[in-house]
């Protein structure tokens, strides 16, 4: 089998994540902050080790900002439902995912108004188009790091310094280059940072990431049990404590964590170089085929290794198949739950099949892939 669907899930993970979820389940596994024994402490130190870890990738002083979530369209709710008042006004671009652009068109009827900032035909969405968009009350922007459709990669750097000046809060979602792309909050002015555990960061599905700058910038969009301060009615009004009601799904940060210290230990860089070659290598190889549409940049420059493509003369939901049936090839072919991001780059009449690679992908990989594509569409 080859995986090519990095960007739904990555495949496969590191053995020392597998191996720290089956030795947590077997000899940790309690609830932490929800007892004082040793197990419950010991729990407890696993999610503060994650908290830790993830903290140094992103360039986060105090890990206790760090708030574990269900995935990125958790983290990504959190913040604009939790957020936003009546009145206020954001902006988000047309690459966003659905994870962003349904809980926007939810808050409509709730007088939270929003400004849609186009990115261009590769996906590229400047800081002009931004500020175009921008009113006297947007409170919030919404920008994603790295299309998870064709792999564009937009400058958050630009956009939150520019943000910084104007006082606007920036939400930036990092579901695709958490993990391949160095990210500094601080570097970029970043007030919210929504990543999920099941992609680069290589833990496994179910759990997430939501950085929060300021825990009084933003209100609970769920209350519950925190294991803290239980005699009062109201939320504990700090962090993580603020955001983090009911049990956390501890098995998965344990496997995160694993995750995030496998990523460490080999480097983001290497393994950004890694993916950019087999990216540059896809590219160049698909883009001497004759009837393939390749959307996006044509070069690694600004870009991850998401490569969406689709063809003149067969649709991408047949390829796919016949990839998966005859090759043994996994891919994703459709919208990738981002229609609008079709739109943008042109690809909305049937979606593109989408080959997105990940760190364990090898040059062989790619060229069966692109081998299996040529014969099939001949
Ligand atoms: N958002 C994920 C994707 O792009 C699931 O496939």
């Amino acid at each position: 089998m080859i995986y090519l669907d990095n960007s739904a899930t990555t495949h496969k993970k590191p053995e020392s994540v597998i191996y720290a979820m089956t030795n947590y389940m077997r000899n940790e596994c309690a609830n932490p902050g929800r007892g004082g024994h040793r197990l419950s402490l010991k729990s407890a130190e696993t999610v503060y080790m994650c908290r830790c870890e993830i903290a140094k990738m992103f360039g986060i002083e105090n890990a206790e900002n760090i708030v574990f979530t269900l995935n990125a369209t958790d983290s990504l709710n959190m913040v604009i439902k939790g957020f936003l008042k009546e009145g206020d006004h954001a902006v988000f671009s047309s690459m966003e995912h659905n994870s962003v652009v349904r809980p926007f068109y939810a808050l409509k009827n709730k007088n939270i108004d929003f400004s849609i900032a186009y990115a261009d035909k590769f996906g590229y969405v400047n800081c002009e188009a931004i500020l175009k968009e921008i009113k006297p009350n947007t409170r919030l922007v919404c920008i994603t790091h790295a299309s998870n459709v064709c792999g564009t990669v937009n400058d958050i750097y630009e956009i939150g310094k520019m943000l910084k000046e104007k006082n606007i809060k920036f939400l930036v979602d990092a579901s695709q280059s958490g993990g391949i792309i160095d990210i500094d909050v601080e570097k970029c002015n970043i007030d919210f940072l929504a990543l999920t555990g099941h992609k680069a960061l290589m833990g496994p599905q179910g759990v997430g990431v939501l950085y929060v700058k300021d825990a009084n910038f933003l209100e609970t969009i769920k209350e519950g049990g925190t294991g803290s301060m239980s005699s009062i009615t109201s939320m504990p009004d700090y962090m993580p404590d603020k955001f983090e009601s009911g049990t956390l799904n501890t098995v998965g940060i344990a496997g995160l964590l694993e995750g995030v210290k496998f990523i460490r230990k080999v480097g983001l860089d290497t393994i950004n170089m890694h993916e950019t070659n087999l990216t540059r290598m896809l590219l160049d190889d698909l883009s001497v085929i004759k009837n393939v549409r390749i959307f996006g940049y044509l070069t690694t420059v600004r870009r991850i290794g998401v490569v969406s493509i689709n063809f003149l003369n067969n649709d991408v939901l047949s390829v796919a198949d016949i990839l998966d049936k005859d090759y043994g090839i996994c891919v994703r072919a459709g919208y990738h739950c981002a229609y609008m991001a079709h739109k943008t780059i042109g690809s909305e009449k049937e979606g593109t099949l989408r080959l997105s690679i990940g760190a364990f992908n090898t040059k062989n990989d790619i060229k069966t892939a692109v081998y299996a594509i040529n014969k099939i569409i001949k």
